[in-house]
């Protein structure tokens, strides 16, 4: 809900792209905005009735029916299955991603998101894809790369690498993916109404500013698709600077190396058609926006390109210091359902099913951080990651109420062990580990920080 003034020359603009449905959107903007949860395609596997029981009154997201709008935004911090990875809470408009990539997409091949923190459009795809397909998610900015990975450890699924690195890093793997998700930094117009305080960043000349990283990430992404796959070109921008004007440059500049994808079928949910023409510039890429005075969710945009010839960098690329890694031993005191590797890389311990050896030297080229999931090795402490996995350890479990379900969430001791070790799990899902340690040994939480709950509890 907005409650701050927008700036004069975006409603100029925005009145001009609008039209008569100008006023229709200012409405639109003072209404709350809308929110879907996603639920873990393994992990939680709720009935319609479940979840309007768990969440209050909602229905299915139009353009991805497994995703559940809601009436309205509970307190998710609230809720132990939130921590537990059951769900991810995601706007509704950007769940178009799922829509494209179960149609376009390859779930058992190799794709790349080249922009992905916090990581909705990550856990999108992660769950959209076969065993065997592989993720590789990159976030150059350092403040904003470990929430991209708490997320990826709340949804444990290891068929991913986390890179921190932007786009760049890409171009040295070209014609190497099968499908590319370029979610580029935007002016956030579309965000106005979710987050307000875009607005106060919000300056005429931003989209024009960000215009040149954009196409600098869609060239990268372009090299990096293979032949034969998809481009996905999202903004949440109403900027047609960023928008229609990007889809056409990639017309203009990759000729007959890109088809651009026609979508009318999104038209039926109200998703418009986007610009056929700029300050003068015809469009002819397909492309789409999402209104919030027109769908259930906040401003979007998106245009969808088929790779047919390859794309050489113009200029060639200094190599990165990639992925430098080596097996290890390593000791896991829990049987688990799948045959692993554990690798050690820079200190930290990953656990890697054995069938991705092969992606490993593919993407040794990246910059990886994060990969699998992280184990602990020569110590007796269960890393948290490995209770979150979608397919946990086999251990002995302990159910909690929702009361000591939110105590161990705050860090602490609701019941003590009679075994070495224990996953404590709220309604069948998985939310960390108890373990016992020391002389005499004590029933011990070993919940990193960053999981704990920040808030006082609502005892
Ligand atoms: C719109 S956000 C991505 C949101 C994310 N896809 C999601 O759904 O949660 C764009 C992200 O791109 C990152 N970014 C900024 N410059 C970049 C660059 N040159 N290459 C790749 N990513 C970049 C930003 O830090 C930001 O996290």
């Amino acid at each position: 809900m907005i409650n701050v003034r927008l700036p004069a020359p975006f409603l100029k603009r925005i009145r001009e792209i609008l039209a008569d449905e100008f006023e229709p959107f200012l409405e639109a903007l003072s209404e709350p905005p809308y929110v879907a949860i996603r639920p873990h395609p393994i992990k939680w596997n709720w009935t319609h009735k479940q979840l309007t029981e768990h969440f209050g009154h909602g229905k299915p997201v139009q353009w991805f029916p497994q995703a559940f709008l809601l009436e309205e935004r509970p307190e998710f911090w609230k809720d132990p299955l939130f921590f537990g990875g059951a769900y991810y809470v995601q706007e509704p408009s950007g769940l178009i991603v799922s829509y494209i990539f179960k149609k376009f997409g390859s779930p058992s091949g190799l794709v790349a998101d080249v922009c992905a923190s916090p990581g909705g459009k990550t856990i999108q795809l992660l769950s959209l894809l076969e065993k065997t397909g592989f993720l590789i998610s990159a976030e150059p900015v350092p403040s904003r790369y470990p929430a991209l990975e708490e997320n990826i450890i709340r949804w444990g699924m290891l068929n991913q690498a986390l890179v921190r690195a932007d786009s760049r890093a890409f171009a040295s793997l070209p014609n190497t993916f099968d499908f590319v998700l370029a979610d580029v930094p935007c002016s956030g117009e579309g965000m106005f109404r979710k987050e307000p305080k875009a607005v106060k960043f919000w300056r005429p000349n931003t989209g024009r500013k960000l215009q040149a990283i954009q196409r600098q990430i869609i060239t990268n992404a372009l090299i990096t698709t293979k032949v034969g796959g998809y481009f996905l070109y999202t903004t949440c921008t109403f900027n047609p600077e960023e928008n229609e004007l990007n889809a056409q440059w990639i017309l203009d500049t990759f000729g007959s190396a890109v088809q651009s994808i026609d979508l009318s079928e999104l038209l039926e949910w109200n998703i418009s058609e986007g610009l056929k023409e700029w300050q003068g510039k015809e469009i002819l890429a397909h492309t789409y926006r999402f209104y919030p005075h027109r769908v259930k969710g906040e401003g979007f945009f998106l245009a969808l390109f088929k790779k047919t010839d390859v794309i050489n960098p113009s200029t060639p690329i200094s190599p990165y210091q990639g992925f430098e890694y080596k097996h290890v031993d390593c000791h896991i005191p829990f049987d688990l359902p799948f045959d692993y590797k554990v690798i050690s890389s820079k200190g930290k311990h990953f656990i890697v099913p054995t069938e991705f050896e092969g992606i490993l030297r593919i993407i040794s080229n990246l910059p990886v951080k994060y990969t699998g999931q992280e184990v602990f090795c020569g110590t007796n402490k269960p890393a948290h990651p490995l209770a979150l996995l979608s397919e946990p350890p086999q251990a002995s479990r302990i159910a909690l109420s929702y009361e000591d379900a939110m105590r161990y969430l705050k860090g602490n001791v609701p019941v003590e062990l009679s075994d070495n070790y224990a996953l404590v799990e709220y309604m069948n899902v998985p939310l960390g580990w108890l373990y016992k340690s020391g002389t005499p040994p004590r029933t011990k939480n070993p919940l990193p920080q960053s999981f704990r709950l920040k808030r006082s509890l609502p005892l």
